[in-house]
């Protein structure tokens, strides 16, 4: 049985290894400030205790799943974003070059300008906000680690259950309480089912893949779309649901218009099928029962 260490194992997509891949592998999990059942402490930013554990644990693959996720937070703290997803994925590079364990980085759908979509891996990056930088940095940290076994896995929107709310998770919320909501018509990506992501994550493990590859759903959808077919599926009122441009939705980090990424090449390479969002929340409906 292989041994994984998976890090932010309290975060969504962290959360889902044990459940997708428990029975087959052993799964060690960690967690930074919300702890959780048989996981680990653990802190990216400490380069001496990212070496320590690593090197004691001495896993088979790392899926370095941790980051500082709230894009408009890195914006207004760049030098911690910084050091969380780009020192912080340097140092677990680091680590797992010295023990020889595979790495696979999760990375952003951000790192695209948004200009085009419908993004193939090798296409150029553009990041526009700071969180998106510090994930690209995170990325070419590691091809300074000549040693490294490692694939990059780019995942956009996360969604799935989880003890924190995401963008499906809150819809379903507002909804239910009967809450108008104000969801862009103009934003688009590819959402992808948590667990779904985590599946294509171990067979990159299991198929020994390097490279970068779109662990996305298979589907270009607005969010005000993906906001109906959630109320759809669901059985929730999508009246509720009033389509706005994002000129009226002002935040912080400038985002991508259009971030939806192509996943042929995970599919082909995989033999995996990457969901569309009707496929992922009927999942998640089916799971909840
Ligand atoms: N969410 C999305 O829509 C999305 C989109 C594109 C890419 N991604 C990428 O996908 C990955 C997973 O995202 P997610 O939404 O599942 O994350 P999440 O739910 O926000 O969880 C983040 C995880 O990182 C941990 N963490 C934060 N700071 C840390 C530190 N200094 N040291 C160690 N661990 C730390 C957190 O631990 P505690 O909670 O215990 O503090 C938590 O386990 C991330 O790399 C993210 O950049 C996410």
């Amino acid at each position: 049985m292989k041994r994984l260490f998976i890090t932010g194992g309290s975060g969504l997509l962290g959360s889902k290894f044990q459940y997708v891949a428990g029975d087959t592998h052993e799964i060690i999990t960690t967690y930074h400030k919300n702890p959780g059942e048989n996981s680990v402490q653990f802190d990216v930013t400490n380069e001496k205790d990212v070496a320590e554990k690593i090197t004691s644990l001495n896993p088979d693959a790392v899926v370095h799943a941790a980051a500082l996720t709230n894009v408009d937070y890195c914006e207004d703290h760049p030098d911690e974003a910084w050091n969380i997803n780009a020192k912080g994925t340097d140092n677990v590079a680091k680590a797992c070059e010295k023990v020889g364990s595979k790495l696979v980085y999760v990375s952003t759908d951000f790192v695209f300008d948004g200009e085009r979509g419908m993004y193939r891996e090798d296409d150029e990056t553009n990041p526009l906000g700071h969180y998106a930088r510090t994930k690209l940095e995170g990325e070419n940290f590691l091809k300074e680690h000549h040693d490294l076994n490692y694939a990059v896995a780019r995942v956009s929107v996360l969604y799935g259950w989880h003890t924190r709310m995401n963008f499906v998770t809150w819809v379903i919320n507002e909804l239910k309480n009967g809450n108008e909501i104000n969801i862009v018509t103009d934003q688009y990506n590819s959402p992808t089912l948590a667990d779904n992501a985590a599946e294509a994550m171990i067979k990159i493990i299991e198929m020994d893949k390097t490279g970068v590859y779109h662990t996305v759903g298979d589907e270009r959808i607005n969010r005000f779309d993906f906001a109906v077919n959630i109320a759809e599926v669901f059985d929730l009122d999508s009246s509720l649901i009033n389509p706005i441009k994002s000129t009226n939705f002002v935040q912080k980090a400038k985002r991508p218009k259009d971030s939806s990424l192509n996943v042929e090449k995970v599919q082909k390479d995989l033999g995996i099928k990457m969901l569309n969002t009707k496929e992922g929340l009927k999942y998640m409906k089916k799971v909840m029962k």
